[in-house]
């Protein structure tokens, strides 16, 4: 029997990457404040996310994830969340048209902002600071004022996400993702992508479907979903004092939420068993994503699926692959050999991007496109082999055209990465990169579903 969970309970446990605040009064009040704020998301639709997470857990849909590395205060603006909403929406067009299931749309957004590092320490110059945590803890500027953890920035950081939040229903439901926009979606400097070309076609046909739909009496007036779409947030829960201020008991289910996202995730530096993480997620009802990097050994993974989801809920599991382009082929299979087994109804997604970081000769950390390319295949090819659902993919982008991954059919070279790289973390796809990857994804879908088709026969 478990013992009993509270939203504080986690403190008994070890919390790895939190930060060290100067002072703790001044955090207690914020996290008060905080505390007597609206939830940002209601119960109700993080049962609704997981509902539709059972229908990729049975092999019927597929999961999106995809956002930022690490929001920033910086770059909060309409047209940044408007252009990387678009990005995923486009996404979104092209994998629903060739795996005809659903897709179910996830951002790193509204939300992300604390980071986990794998040294508390930056040197830079031979002069060392304490590391970057992200904009809701400390400033990303190299200067020991900037680099103190700041609880005024936990308010700012819930401000910008209900900003941003309220912006994403709006743009979700008011008209902006209606279907027949899909055309409008396409970003100007998309045009030097020879993907751009492929998506307006797919953009056809998708016209053509809607026309013949439209004659049949079927348009967004009598079907609301060609109206508007489902758009959920996610972020790592990462920094748990925020977490838990923002955990509420649902008045109609007496059951705890985290309400500053719909889905959270344990990052792979805390998903250790005994972890504060995995303890406070535990308790709360949202679905919850798990990263698997290369050191996580499948009984280790199947004692942690029963200390989550011990009722074994279709949805409330994502397990995020991790593993890097050469891991992926080896590392993966006896997790889902051993999940299988034991029948655990898990999402599994592929994050190819945070096992494939190099530095560049320029000296900038990067991810060259071929690996995440080989990763993705590499996920797809395991999943094919073993029978069963790769049911999503968990990527860092951004809709704004920076140069921060290598490669691509608009190639960038490892000189080419100094002319807009902005990210505050880890290096994102830009638009023309998350386009090429969808393309990548729909073959890779097609596949599975003539899989699907040859089995059903
Ligand atoms: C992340 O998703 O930003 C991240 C830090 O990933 P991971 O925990 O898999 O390293
Ligand atoms: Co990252």
């Amino acid at each position: 029997m478990a013992k009993a969970w509270t939203p504080s309970s986690w403190q008994a446990f070890p919390a790895e990457q939190q930060p060290e605040w100067p002072d703790h009064g001044d955090l207690d009040r914020a996290l008060k404040q905080i505390a007597s704020y609206p939830p940002l998301v209601f119960a109700g639709e993080a049962r609704s996310l997981q509902t539709t997470l059972g229908h990729v857990a049975a092999g019927n849909a597929f999961l999106l994830q995809a956002g930022d590395c690490a929001e920033s205060f910086e770059e909060f603006s309409a047209v940044n969340i408007r252009e990387k909403l678009r990005v995923i929406l486009q996404m979104a067009v092209v994998l629903t048209f060739a795996s005809k299931q659903p897709v179910i749309k996830v951002g790193r957004m509204a939300g992300q902002f604390s980071k986990p590092r794998s040294s508390p320490v930056e040197t830079i110059g031979g002069v060392d600071l304490p590391s970057y945590l992200g904009d809701n803890i400390n400033g990303i500027e190299f200067t020991s004022e900037a680099r103190i953890p700041d609880p005024q920035r936990l308010l700012q950081a819930y401000s910008q996400s209900a900003a941003t939040l309220n912006l994403l229903r709006a743009f979700s439901t008011g008209g902006y993702a209606n279907l027949r926009q899909v055309h409008q979606w396409t970003l100007d400097f998309m045009g030097r992508s020879p993907w751009a070309e492929k998506f307006a076609q797919t953009a056809d046909r998708i016209g053509e479907a809607l026309d013949f739909m439209q004659a049949c009496g079927i348009d967004p007036q009598t079907v609301p979903q060609l109206q508007g779409t489902s758009f959920y947030t996610s972020h790592e829960a990462l920094h748990l004092r925020y977490e838990q201020a923002m955990t509420r008991q649902d008045s109609l289910t007496g059951d705890w939420y985290d309400t500053s996202a719909h889905m959270l995730w344990i990052g792979d530096r805390t998903r250790f068993e005994g972890s504060a993480h995995v303890e406070f997620l535990r308790g709360v009802g949202n679905p919850l994503g798990f990263k698997c990097g290369p050191s996580l050994a499948p009984d280790e993974l199947l004692r942690q699926l029963d200390t989550l989801n011990p009722g074994r809920e279709p949805g409330r599991i994502t397990l995020i692959a991790r593993f890097g382009d050469d891991k992926v082929e080896a590392g993966l299979p006896p997790l889902i050999r051993a999940v299988k087994r034991e029948g655990h109804p898990v999402v599994w997604s592929c994050d190819p991007m945070h096992g494939n970081v190099i530095k560049a000769d320029s000296g900038y950390k990067t991810r060259p496109f071929d690996r995440i390319l080989g990763e993705v295949r590499g996920f797809f090819a395991v999943h094919r082999a073993e029978g069963t659902h790769a049911g999503g993919i968990h990527i860092e982008m951004t809709g704004q055209d920076v140069t921060e991954c290598m490669g691509g059919a608009v190639a960038i070279s490892s000189d080419a990465l100094a002319d807009r790289y902005h990210t505050h973390c880890d290096p994102r796809l830009n638009a023309a990169q998350s386009i090429e990857l969808a393309f990548l994804l729909a073959e890779a879908l097609n596949l599975e579903a003539v899989d699907r088709a040859a089995r059903a026969a």
